[in-house]
Formats: C-alpha cells, sequence, structure tokens
C-alpha cells in the first residue's frame, strides 16, 4: 500500500461540537493518539497488553468501547477520520473502563505499513461504507491491497471480523475475502452469518439499519497460513 497516497471519501465532520466534547478532543486526543509509525505495538500501551486488536472505521466507538472493557488485559487501537466519531469514542473511554484504547483520527492505510507483521490478534470492520455504485467500487475500504496489508498483521489463527445491512457491501465483503488466500471464511451454517457473534455489543450504525428494516450478517474469517 502506498504511504501517503490515500483517498478518503468519507465525512470528516458533521454537526458542530458541544463545547465539553470539543475540549476533550482538544485535551484528551493528543494523549491517546496513535503515533503515525511506530516500531512495536505493545510498547504504546501502559499495561503490556496480552492481545491487540484493530477496529477500523469505529464510527461513535460503542463496540470498541464495550470489547476494551471486556478485555482490560488486551490492547485496542480504533482509527476513524469521522471527528465527531472520535469525540463520541473519548466520552466512552473517559466514562468508562476502557482505559486500553489508542486511537488514530484519520484514515487507517495511513498508519498500517509501518507495524510488525503478526502484531494483531484480530481485526473488525463492522458496517463499512457500502459504495454499491459499480463505479465507486475503488473508493471501498476492502480491497485487495488491503486484505494483503491485514493478511500481514494479522498473526495465523487470528480473526477478521467483517459486518454489514447492505447486498451489495454483503457481497463484496464475501468475494474479496474469499478470493484471498490468507482467510479462509468460518461459516458452517446460515445461523454463523444471520446471529450476532456472541458478547456481540452492537453498533450505532447496525442499530440503525435494523430500525430501517436492514437485517445485518457477520461473517468471521480465519487468517489461515
Ligand atoms: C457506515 S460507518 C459505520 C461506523 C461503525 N462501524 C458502526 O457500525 O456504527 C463507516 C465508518 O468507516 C469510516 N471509514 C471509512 N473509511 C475509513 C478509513 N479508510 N479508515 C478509517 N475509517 C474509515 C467512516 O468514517 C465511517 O465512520
Amino acid at each position: 500500500m502506498t504511504e501517503n497516497r490515500v483517498n478518503f471519501y468519507g465525512r470528516r465532520k458533521g454537526r458542530p461540537l458541544r463545547k465539553a466534547m470539543a475540549e476533550m478532543l482538544a485535551t484528551d486526543l493528543p494523549r491517546w493518539r496513535m503515533p503515525r509509525m511506530v516500531a512495536d505495538l505493545p510498547d504504546l500501551f501502559s499495561h503490556a497488553p496480552k492481545d491487540i486488536w484493530l477496529e477500523i472505521g469505529f464510527g461513535g466507538g460503542e463496540h470498541l468501547a464495550a470489547r476494551a472493557a471486556a478485555a482490560p488485559q488486551d490492547g485496542f487501537i480504533g482509527a476513524e477520520p469521522f471527528i465527531n466519531g472520535v469525540a463520541s469514542l473519548l466520552r466512552h473511554r473517559a466514562a468508562g473502563d476502557c482505559q486500553n484504547i489508542l486511537i488514530w483520527d484519520d484514515d487507517v492505510r495511513l498508519i498500517l505499513p509501518s507495524w510488525p507483521t503478526a502484531s494483531l490478534a484480530g481485526v473488525y470492520i463492522l458496517f463499512p461504507d457500502p459504495w454499491p455504485k459499480k463505479r465507486h467500487a475503488p473508493r471501498r475500504i476492502l480491497t485487495q491491497p488491503m486484505l494483503d496489508e491485514l493478511a500481514r498483521l494479522i498473526r495465523p489463527g487470528g480473526l477478521l471480523r467483517l459486518a454489514s445491512d447492505h447486498p451489495v457491501a454483503k457481497s463484496w465483503l464475501l468475494e474479496e475475502t474469499t478470493r484471498h488466500p490468507a482467510f479462509a471464511w468460518t461459516a458452517r451454517r446460515p445461523q454463523d452469518w444471520r446471529r450476532p457473534p456472541p458478547d456481540w455489543p452492537g453498533t450505532r450504525y447496525m442499530k440503525k439499519a435494523e430500525q430501517e428494516g436492514r437485517q445485518p450478517s457477520w461473517f468471521d474469517f480465519c487468517r489461515v497460513s
């Protein structure tokens, strides 16, 4: 992947932030922000994390905060260029038991290349922007170069969890990932993709999709060697 030339097509800003949120962003984000280049991931955390997990496009951070609170022994990294989402995660981080989260408030593709091989236990990409039109396909987050990078970073036996509510996105997530030799889909029967995984905390986007009558699916892939 090319480190300095990535086009990000999503939103970076939403409604103006309330004063308290803007202040939190100014004071807390610099403390918990991932550096752009790293030699070693465990060194970035104040405890020695057992496993390290990455969530790409964490939105409001509900899933990431819940996972981090449930696994204090682990380290979590969240990437999200949408600043209102970053502020929301900082609020979860301040309120909850999830001090084991580091945040990258920009395009995830900028930070991955410096990370050591096999440094992650797993990666979550939950309800990515669907970009359903064919001409927008190059904007989709899960491309073969991204899968190459994730295959390098996820250790053998590790998890790549994908979720979507959009029929076009479900197809491309499955097609792209099943054709990559480093990933094997673990589903054995329909309930494996129709039912949420154990301890599923939900996401903001998923809630909206369900309210609007769209059915989510979950696709778990194992990093095979
Ligand atoms: C449809 S939203 C889903 C958010 C959240 N996962 C949820 O389920 O509520 C997709 C998110 O992915 C983020 N995103 C898109 N491209 C990204 C990239 N290259 N790096 C990091 N995040 C990205 C967007 O900013 C957006 O917040």
